[in-house]
């Protein structure tokens, strides 16, 4: 029997509501920014080639997995994972991978503010025509003069964390339903009309190339990375979805909803991928050059198309929505845990954790300026070092917080997520939750959570070590 719990938080009017919300999640700066330049950053091919097995073989069971535990639980995904836990006659400590999560969501929200903060800055730039023209040295070097003034960032990281605290004060249902149902579609015709610009560039073809051809020896190259972001375009391994899954219909099919939504953010991201390194390559650009390339390349696309202006205002506008329907997700969880640990109020709960976000997002902030030179992480030919000023390689704040959250937490809290509904939960509870008509396909689909996946992440994990 389908768990007849009820959510305090309330619930989605329907599943695709559901779709929408998880959508909203799992698309955003992931699959604009992020995705690209890591593509980039790892040469292309081969890594497309790991982000997609990652996301039909680990990410999506794992997704469905989060889904079905939330569903049952009904509760934020520490409380979920603790009852469940407590049901199955297993140790309440499972809660532990969802409090990790949990500050894995946190953590992320911090730096995710600070990089939607800049699509504010170019929401401005491009109203203003302050690209019209422009050629790939003159974005590089608008994109320099914003991330070299730690207040202009300031103010945008500020203004983005006010955005997502006030959504997520006033509940989830309400205010963003309306404006995904319209945003979600426009945001992909405006990207499809950057692809048509590419195509015009003559430089299309070496841009699909630099995505799709494979590259058996680069296989190993970027493979955590790309599971991790495989992990991160999809939201899963921090409970954002499994919190979004708790205030699911019951009686909605979980299995079709969460394909739809793994399909549409991969169409976003390769969509991304071709409609920017076409631009990149007729730019003279470095397809390597890291987490500005979406903030160079697309000024110079929309500097010089016709009606460029106002195209590009209204990409910018929909990609900070992408972004802002994400990170909602990102402190929905910790929201529920603590309303339901402390018994306050959504408004106080959320104002003191998006003050605390705020404040290691300032970290990121310094990290593109004054901090550069503040590194974690190092291994240095004199060993190890947390940190170190001004070290040879190492990570700095930004970089080791991304690195933290999406090559290690996440993949750690899929693979928890999995095992938990794979190997505590009862076959049962899984089967009517998932309630798949064909049991061939229900042992498929258990299979893929209670083995494939798990196993997935710790082979990934074992090359990386191994490389
Ligand atoms: N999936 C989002 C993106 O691709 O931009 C990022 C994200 C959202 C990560 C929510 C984690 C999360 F909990």
């Amino acid at each position: 029997m389908a768990s007849d719990k009820v959510s305090i938080h309330g619930a989605w009017a329907s599943r695709w509501v559901f779709i929408l919300a998880a959508t909203g999640s799992a698309v955003g700066l992931g699959n604009i920014w992020k995705f690209p330049y890591m593509t980039g950053m790892y040469g292309g091919g081969a890594f497309v080639m790991m982000y997609l097995v990652c996301i039909f073989l680990v990410g999506l069971p794992i997704m469905l997995a989060e889904t079905l535990i939330g569903r049952r639980g009904r509760q934020s995904p520490v409380n979920t994972l603790k009852t469940l836990a407590i049901e199955s006659g297993a140790s309440p400590k499972w809660s532990w991978a969802a409090l990790m999560g949990m500050i894995a969501a946190l953590l992320i929200l911090s730096f995710y503010s600070v990089v939607a903060g800049w699509s504010l800055d170019y929401i401005l730039g491009m109203g203003r025509g302050q690209f019209s023209g422009v050629t790939a040295d003159g974005a590089g070097a608008a994109f320099g003069a914003l991330t070299a003034d730690p207040w202009r960032l300031t103010l945008w990281h500020t203004l983005f964390m006010l955005l997502t605290g006030f959504v997520i004060a006033r509940g989830v249902v309400a205010g963003l339903e309306r404006s995904l149902r319209i945003m979600m579609p426009l945001l992909f015709v405006l990207l499809l009309i950057l692809l048509g610009y590419s195509m015009t560039t003559g430089y299309f073809m070496q841009g699909f190339h630099f995505l799709f051809d494979f590259q058996p020896d680069k296989l190993l190259d970027g493979v955590l990375a790309a599971m991790g972001h495989a992990f991160f375009t999809l939201s899963v391994g921090v409970g954002s979805i499994m919190v979004y899954g708790a205030y699911m219909p019951k009686n909605a099919s979980i299995g079709g909803t969460i394909l739809t939504v793994g399909i549409l953010d991969t169409l976003v991201a390769l969509t991304a991928g071709l409609a920017l390194f076409p631009i990149v390559f007729a730019g003279g650009m470095e397809p390597g050059a890291g987490p500005g390339l979406m903030f160079v390349t697309l000024p110079v696309a929309f500097g010089n198309i016709a009606f460029g202006q106002i195209m590009g205002t209204v990409f910018f506008i929909l990609v900070l929505i992408a972004a802002w329907t994400s990170s909602i997700s990102m402190l929905e969880p910790a929201v529920a845990y603590l309303v339901e640990r402390t018994r306050r109020s959504r408004v106080v709960v959320t104002s003191v954790l998006a003050l605390l976000c705020w404040i290691v997002g300032m970290g990121t902030v310094l990290s593109f300026n004054i901090a550069a030179e503040a590194k974690f992480f190092v291994f240095a030919d004199d060993g190890f070092h947390l940190f170190q000023w001004g070290a040879e390689g190492g990570r700095n704040f930004f970089d080791s917080i991304d690195y933290l959250t999406s090559r290690i937490l996440l993949p750690l809290g899929g693979l928890a997520f999995a095992v938990f509904a794979g190997w505590v939960l009862k076959r049962e509870a899984v089967r009517d939750e998932l309630a798949l008509k064909s049991p061939l396909l229900f042992g498929v689909v258990y299979w893929l959570i209670r083995v494939v996946a798990p196993i997935g992440v710790l082979i990934v994990f074992v090359a990386e070590l191994m490389k």
